[in-house]
């Protein structure tokens, strides 16, 4: 065994195997690593794109895959790994060789868990093509699978060997899909801020006229920094500390299911949320709510309830499959008392159902 899956095997989430650099690492010819490894990749990336796709020709070893919840489907996984696994022997790779994912979240985790369990375990390096991936899915180690329809009900922890996050792929003018991720993962850049008191307070004394682009690739270094803060305490989960990062995912997670919104809009609007019901039991005070707000607003991620507020029978089986809760009554809910203060309480659901009502977001 390598000292390198060594690494993995222990599974090590350090900074030091981040890269963030402008382009992707040049490679004139096909490298040792190239040889010995399996690239996994988006198909709809290489779509007017000839660079990349000359770039994702240098391995030898490719898999083209559609992104999406689909990917991530178990029912499917069983074609899938049989199409990996005779890629993988056929190119003659073994216990010392890579898995390489290029793509968004839904590749990540897809990959990610491909590893975790082929050969019991192969070095895994993520390439991240969305924000969200970049400043959050890639980082932390955890693969997931879906089942039936319910997210990420099948996983592992193990974090990547290496994560190269390369600028060209995420700026939006530089692709040519239709795709707002930028705007979208502001959700999860505004939660670690909150979490991470300094993050925030950079973020608030900023100039307030930067794109989404712009603000995410400036402060991408200190979010992953953040994140990897918490992570580093729990990595397996453990001891409760990684919940934490579950701030306005609980009820995140229950609008996202109903509305169909896109994960970090979803986790903007669940930020509101708590952000409110901190305020309202006297958690959060009005100076510190009204600076958050205005952080938020200023990058029109402020986001208030649709017209059609969510049936109370429809938003208590939501709450109910969410995996923080405790027995069949209660869950653990994020608070923010200020800025770098946030804490996990354990709340009946009648309790948040009500808030949702006091809100408007439940009738
Ligand atoms: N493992 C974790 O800790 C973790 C954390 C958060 C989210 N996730 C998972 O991540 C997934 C969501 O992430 P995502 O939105 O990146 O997923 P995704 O991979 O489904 O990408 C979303 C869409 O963007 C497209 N895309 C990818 N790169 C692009 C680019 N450069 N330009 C334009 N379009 C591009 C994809 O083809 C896809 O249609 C979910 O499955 C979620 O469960 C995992
Ligand atoms: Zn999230």
């Amino acid at each position: 065994m390598t000292k390198k899956s060594d690494k993995v095997r222990r599974g090590s989430p350090s900074i030091k195997s981040i890269h963030i650099c402008s382009r992707l690492p040049a490679s004139t010819s096909r490298s040792d690593f190239h040889r010995r490894s399996l690239l996994i990749y988006d198909r709809r990336l290489t779509e007017g794109r000839p660079k990349l796709r000359a770039w994702i020709q240098l391995f030898p070893l490719r898999y083209g895959v559609d992104a999406g919840e689909q990917l991530k489907d178990l029912a499917r996984y069983p074609l899938h790994i049989q199409k990996i696994l005779s890629k993988w022997n056929r190119g003659g790779l073994d216990r010392n060789s890579h898995l390489v994912a290029l793509g968004g979240g839904s590749v990540g985790d897809f990959v990610a868990f491909t590893a975790s369990i082929l050969m019991r375990g192969v070095a895994l390096t993520l390439i991240p093509t969305t924000w969200l991936a970049a400043l959050d899915s890639s980082h932390g180690g955890k693969t997931a699978l879906n089942v039936g329809g319910m997210k990420n009900q099948l996983g592992t922890f193990y974090p990547a060997s290496k994560v190269i996050i390369a600028k060209e792929l995420l700026i939006r003018s530089a692709t040519k899909l239709q795709f707002d991720h930028s705007q979208d993962a502001l959700g999860e850049l505004f939660k670690i801020s909150l979490i991470d008191g300094d993050l925030f307070e950079h973020i608030a004394r900023g100039p307030s006229l930067r794109s989404s682009d712009e603000l995410l690739w400036l402060t991408l270094k200190r979010a992953i920094e953040a994140k990897y803060r918490i992570v580093d305490q729990d990595p397996f989960e453990l001891r409760g500390v990684r919940q934490i990062l579950n701030l306005g995912h609980t009820f995140g997670h229950v609008i996202e299911a109903h509305y169909g919104w896109q994960h970090g809009r979803s986790v903007g609007a669940g930020l509101v949320f708590a952000l409110k019901w901190s305020l309202h039991r006297k958690i959060l005070k009005n100076p510190d709510f009204n600076r958050i707000e205005t952080m938020m607003r200023q990058h029109e991620f402020w986001i208030e309830p649709p017209q059609r507020p969510i049936p109370q029978g429809k938003a208590l089986k939501l709450i109910t499959v969410d995996k923080k809760k405790i027995g069949s009554r209660r869950l653990r809910f994020v608070f923010l008392k200020k800025p770098g203060a946030a804490f996990i309480k354990e709340i009946p659901f009648d309790e948040m159902i009500r808030e949702g009502v006091r809100q408007r977001w439940i009738r």
